[in-house]
């Protein structure tokens, strides 16, 4: 069904972190979507229904996939209220929908999310009495969250068709000590170049998120294989089309396994990290319990992406150190190995002892990270 042709949807948004923008429009690009476009945090893309389904099936670094509605302008309540008054709700809402109104303000003259909330909730509440002809709407049935994002005074009305956001994947029910998003651990490969030809490492692997991510992308696994999504739910889905959807992601799984290494210095958290990727499909990981010092890795060329301890739970800056210095270490000693490391640790560069070769800067959470990209070529200058 493509509702974008009756001017209902005016096309997709995919939100992401901070920083991810640049991999995420090229994940889209890649499934042939076509009017992609770059802002901070979010990539907005042309599509209606069967997009939004491919987009949360197939996106790996892609947080959650909103169907736009509207923008338009807003400078007080009543042009909030009439822009969604005026659009047309009983074409998505069945009379018993449930729709819950999130809203956010960005630098816009109307700042109380509370009152926007409210107001948009009131204009489509108004919309639907018109055409039920009902006083009450009972919202026992799928849920239609609606986005009201401001943003210099423009309002983007959406709906939310992940429902829980996208970095849960469904493969981990238990954690370590400050684990990854999985969509920022599946950013943080992409970005590496890593596309499954070599091997990999994770030496601080904690519940194993960078090595599962790893593991799917190699084998080209769809990020949203275990999961269901909102729009999945809503009367305009088609289940068959679902079905079809899945069958092509299973059928696009490829049989060779990639060589991917886990490994960290607690015994414990190695335990979690299996059940999780036995759990993704994935337990062709190869996990082994060693401080990074100890750890050797084979071959001539691969690449490490890593999340070494930064202090900011446990306080233990020796701890910090040790795993820099070891993590520096073992890229000098590993042949043609790409290394890459997210870090808030601001010392990063001086305890691995070289300085990266490229640095991005990357939001963990709200937490400001650096993300620093070491390439072979490069291995004998730079010591600092
Ligand atoms: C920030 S956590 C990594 C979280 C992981 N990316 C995840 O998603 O769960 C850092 C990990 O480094 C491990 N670690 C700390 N010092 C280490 C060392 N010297 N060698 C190896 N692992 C170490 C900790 O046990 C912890 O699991």
């Amino acid at each position: 069904m493509d509702k974008t042709k009756d001017g209902l949807f005016t096309g997709l948004m995919a939100s992401c972190a901070f920083g991810l923008e640049g991999v995420l429009a090229a994940e889209i690009r890649a499934l042939s979507m076509e009017g992609v476009s770059v802002s901070d945090a979010r990539v907005t893309f042309s599509g209606a229904m069967d997009e939004a389904m491919k987009a949360n099936m197939y996106l790996r670094t892609a947080d959650r996939i909103y169907l736009i509605l509207s923008q338009f302008p807003v400078e007080s309540f009543d042009m909030l209220f009439e822009g969604v008054h005026a659009l047309r709700w009983a074409e998505i809402l069945s009379s018993d929908a449930a729709f819950p109104v999130r809203a956010k303000s960005v630098h816009s003259r109307l700042f109380s999310v509370p009152d926007c909330q409210a107001i948009a909730k009131k204009a489509i509440v108004e919309s639907l009495k018109r055409t039920y002809h009902s006083d009450w709407f009972p919202e026992t049935g799928p849920v239609y969250t609606i986005d009201v994002a401001l943003l210099n005074d423009i309002a983007t009305i959406s709906l939310d068709t992940s429902g829980v956001g996208l970095n849960r994947r469904g493969y981990r029910a238990r954690t370590a000590e400050a684990p990854l998003r999985e969509n920022l651990a599946a950013g943080l490969i992409l970005l590496s170049g890593w596309r499954g030809d070599k091997p990999f490492l994770d030496p601080f692997c904690g519940s194993g998120t960078i090595t599962i991510e790893a593991a799917l992308i190699g084998t080209n696994i769809a990020p949203g294989l275990l999961r269901n999504f909102a729009i999945e739910g809503w009367a305009q889905a088609e289940p068959r089309i679902w079905a079809e959807e899945r069958e092509k992601a299973k059928e696009g799984i490829r049989c060779e396994k990639p060589a991917i290494y886990a490994s960290d210095i607690d015994g414990d958290v190695i335990g979690i990290a299996k059940e999780n990727a036995a759990r993704a499909g994935v337990d062709f990981i190869r996990f082994l319990q060693a401080p990074v010092a100890l750890v050797k890795t084979e071959g001539k060329r691969g690449t490490i992406v890593c999340n070494p301890p930064y202090g900011e739970r446990t306080g233990d800056m020796k701890q910090v150190h040790r795993a820099c210095k070891g993590l520096g270490e073992l890229f000098t000693a590993s042949g043609d190995w790409t290394c890459c490391a997210l870090s808030a640790f601001p010392d990063f560069e001086r305890w691995f002892g070289k300085q990266a070769d490229r640095k991005r800067k990357l939001y963990n959470g709200n937490m400001r990270c650096d993300y620093y990209q070491y390439y072979p070529n490069l291995k004998k200058n730079k010591t600092i």
